[in-house]
Parts: structure tokens; C-alpha cells; sequence
């Protein structure tokens, strides 16, 4: 009898199976996600291949590839892959030699116009092509032609301050995943958005818990009260409200910010030239599948998520600030920026210290637990549920090119689950609310 050597295929990958079936309801019939979505390392390696493989994954701030001569070694989906910045932008490239294969970069660094590969020493330029094989012809190859044999290729895109990489040829561009985003955050100017150099603030931390725990809570703001006391004296619940339109993403936004007497996101002056509702309001966009943006008019923070297995994901935290803003390029300066930033920074690593314990112990209830999944609560949990069918999309779709974008919510306040109407709607849903019919009163996802 013949050995199959094939797999049986897992559930969580079968477009007619069950499995996600309670996480496809309209939200106020869905329930959370099932615990071997966060706690199993089978479920982990598909989504390395079927999520991470095939979404527009963020890898790094552009001002990490201000430099030409600039190497990134990022990792997506299991692979590894080189960004780099030329003269006509940015690209990127697996990180094997097309010789036998080997790894070019270890880590980030510099290089002196051409990439080498450490092994035989082919050089590689910038853009990819093979332009040096020492001692090949010694005894030449009629078949051998350098220009079939370049870097393999990683499509490569920028938002804002992002650099985004995709390992597939059939997902949407960048500016479909985007969706709205750009018209909605254009008021920032957020392309000009850098950190501060040097930096006063980026760090790294290694939470014990998947990367879905981390992006769903940061999607929600059920918690407020009971895990961040202090924060929820400046960023109410009564003023959280939805932000959220056609895109691969989840967002709310706080409206009016810091609501009392605190002061600790307002230390720096805000942004030249934002409007009202930008002004006064902190945007919070979990940008599917690993990038969380949190947006004050003076400053933002951002987390990109780099899962390193089922229960163990790195953040990488950085800060960015508008223009005229960060400091100046001399220590004074940039020790005087430092300080007037500390309250601010610290206050963020504290709030982000608390999501981490009880991420961490949400990662623990479900591996060691796992009830079965519980109900979402429709007022809070409505980017979740939008979260989860973009996670059971990217898991079960045959090709990504099908990928249906999530719609968002219709202006007019029908469908926006969450607190009372937005007092001041950012420019694109007052724009859309004054032009758009009534709309139905259903939920939408
Ligand atoms: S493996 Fe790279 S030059 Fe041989
Ligand atoms: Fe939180």
C-alpha cells in the first residue's frame, strides 16, 4: 500500500468548515475565537504561511531606510527578507543567495554599495541584479547568464511612517488594504511624521502571549476602566467612539481627549494645521495584521507586532512626531526634547505595561484553560468581530486576490455601535454623512 505523504489539512484552513462559523455572525451573534487560534503551534505555522504569507505585513518606519547604503533584515511569515532604499525607492528581497542559497545579512546594517554573500562572494547590487562571481569563468558555463539570476523579488510599499512588505504576488496593493486611512488621516500630514533622532524613546518588549491577544485588546476599550485606572481618567469611556471605514483595519477614536485634570499626552504643542476633530481627538488604528497606531495631535505611538510563536510575540514600540516637533539635531536640543517628552513616554509605558499582564494572562487562561468561547459585547467588541473574519478570510481564502476588504461603518451613527454620536466626526464621515441616504438599522461588519 502506497504512504501518503500529505497532511491532512486542518479545519481552521477549510472555507466550508465550521470553525469559524461563530466568529462570521454578525456581531451580536459572534462569539470570540477559538483557543487553538492563540495557543496552538499548528494553528500558528498555517497562519505563518496563509496570514503572515500573504497580508501587507508592516516591517520597519522609512526612517529606518533614510540611508542609501541601509540594510533591514525583517522576518514575515517564517521568511526572512532585505529592504533596502535606491535612487528610484524602496525594495526588497528573500534573503538567499541564488548561488546555493545562503543567508546574505544576519541583522540590520551597512553596506558599501553591493550586497555580498558571505559564502562565495557574489555581489548583488542594491536593486538586486548579480554583478559580481568571482572566479566562475575560470571554466565558463555556456548556460549561465547573471541576469536570470538576480535576488528574488518582495513586493515592498510605504504608508505614512511605514514600510510594508508582501511575500504574495496575488494580495491587493497597499491602497486597497489601506482603505480609507489615507483620506481619513491626510489632516496629519502623517508622510512627514519621523521619530526623533536620536531616538529618547524606542523599545522592545516580548510579551508572553499571541500577537492576536495584543491587536484585539488594543481594538477595544471594554477594559478601560478596570485595567488602566489612570488612563481611563483622560481618555473616558463616554468619549470613545468609532473611526472606522473601508479598510483591512479596526479604529476608534477618543473625542474629546484627556478629559480632566491630567495632562500627560499634552506636553508637546500639537501639529501645525490640524482641523477641530484631529486637534482635540486621539485616533487608535489597529492596521491588520500587525501594526498599532495610536495618534495624538502631538505625537503617535506604534507597535509592530513580530509573532515569534503561538504564545510569544516581540513589540517593537517606537514614537513618532509632525514636523517641527522633534528636536533639534545637537545633544542640547535633543536632551531639552527628551525631558519635555518623559511624562508622555513614561505614561505609555506604563499603559502598555498593563496590557501586557493581562495579555499575558489572557494567553495563559486560554492555553491552560480554554473554556469554550464566549459572546462579544456589541457595544465595545464590534472591531474584533471585524478582526476575526479578516483573520478567517486570510486563513481559508484559496487566493487572496478575493479578499473582500471589510466596508466599515455607514455614516449617520445607525450602524456605529459604541457611545453616543461622535460630537465632532473626522472630516470624511461628516462629509459622508451629509451626502449619504438613511441608512438601514442593522449591524454591519
Ligand atoms: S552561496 Fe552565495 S555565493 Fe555561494
Ligand atoms: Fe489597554
Amino acid at each position: 500500500m502506497a504512504t501518503s505523504w500529505t497532511q491532512p489539512t486542518a479545519a481552521w484552513t477549510q472555507p466550508e468548515s465550521e470553525f469559524w462559523a461563530p466568529n462570521r455572525n454578525a456581531v451580536d451573534e459572534s462569539f470570540a475565537m477559538a483557543p487553538a487560534v492563540y495557543a496552538d503551534e499548528g494553528f500558528f505555522a498555517d497562519e505563518q504561511e496563509r496570514l503572515f504569507g500573504r497580508a501587507w505585513v508592516c516591517v520597519a518606519l522609512t526612517a529606518e531606510l533614510a540611508r542609501p547604503s541601509r540594510l533591514l533584515v525583517r522576518s514575515i511569515g517564517g521568511r526572512s527578507v532585505l529592504l533596502a532604499r535606491t535612487d528610484d525607492g524602496l525594495v526588497g528581497f528573500l534573503n538567499s543567495c541564488r548561488h546555493r542559497g545562503t543567508e546574505l545579512a544576519e541583522a540590520d546594517c551597512d553596506i558599501a554599495q553591493t550586497i555580498r554573500c558571505p559564502y562565495h562572494r557574489w555581489h548583488y547590487s542594491v536593486d538586486g541584479r548579480l554583478v559580481a562571481t568571482p572566479m566562475f569563468d575560470s571554466v565558463p558555463r555556456d548556460d549561465f547568464d547573471p541576469a536570470d539570476f538576480g535576488l528574488v523579488p518582495v513586493r515592498v510599499d510605504s504608508w505614512g511612517p511605514f514600510v510594508f512588505a508582501c511575500l504574495n504576488a496575488d494580495t491587493p496593493p497597499l491602497a486597497q488594504w489601506l482603505g480609507d486611512l489615507d483620506e481619513r488621516m491626510a489632516g496629519y500630514g502623517f508622510d512627514e511624521w519621523q521619530p526623533a533622532t536620536p531616538s529618547p524613546a524606542d523599545c522592545t518588549f516580548e510579551p508572553a502571549a499571541n500577537w492576536k491577544l495584543i491587536f484585539e485588546n488594543f481594538a477595544e476599550y471594554y477594559h478601560l476602566g478596570w485595567v488602566h485606572p489612570e488612563l481611563a481618567k483622560m481618555s473616558r469611556v463616554e468619549d470613545h467612539h468609532r473611526y472606522q471605514g473601508p479598510g483591512m483595519y479596526c479604529g476608534q477614536t477618543t473625542t474629546p481627549i484627556s478629559g480632566d485634570e491630567r495632562d500627560d499626552w499634552l506636553t508637546l504643542p500639537a501639529a501645525d494645521g490640524l482641523d477641530a476633530s484631529d486637534a482635540a481627538s486621539g485616533r487608535f488604528i489597529a492596521l491588520f495584521p500587525n501594526v498599532l497606531i495610536a495618534v495624538l495631535p502631538s505625537h503617535a505611538f506604534v507597535m509592530r507586532l513580530e509573532p515569534v510563536s503561538a504564545g510569544r510575540t516581540i513589540e517593537h514600540c517606537s514614537f513618532v512626531f509632525p514636523p517641527g516637533t522633534s528636536p533639534a539635531s545637537d545633544e542640547a536640543g535633543a536632551q531639552q526634547f527628551a525631558e519635555a517628552f518623559e511624562v508622555t513616554r513614561r505614561f505609555w509605558i506604563d499603559v502598555n505595561d498593563e496590557d501586557i499582564d493581562i495579555c499575558e494572562r489572557a494567553q495563559r487562561g486560554i492555553a491552560r484553560g480554554g473554556a469554550p468561547p464566549g459572546p462579544l459585547a456589541p457595544r465595545f467588541e464590534e472591531p474584533l468581530n471585524r478582526f476575526h473574519k479578516m483573520t478567517a478570510d486570510l486563513m481559508t481564502l484559496e487566493t487572496v486576490a478575493e479578499l473582500a476588504v471589510p466596508a466599515g461603518d455607514r455614516p449617520g451613527g445607525i450602524d456605529l455601535y459604541g457611545s453616543d454620536p461622535n460630537p465632532m466626526p473626522p472630516a470624511t464621515e461628516a462629509a459622508a454623512a451629509s451626502s449619504a441616504p438613511e441608512a438601514p438599522a442593522t449591524a454591519t461588519s
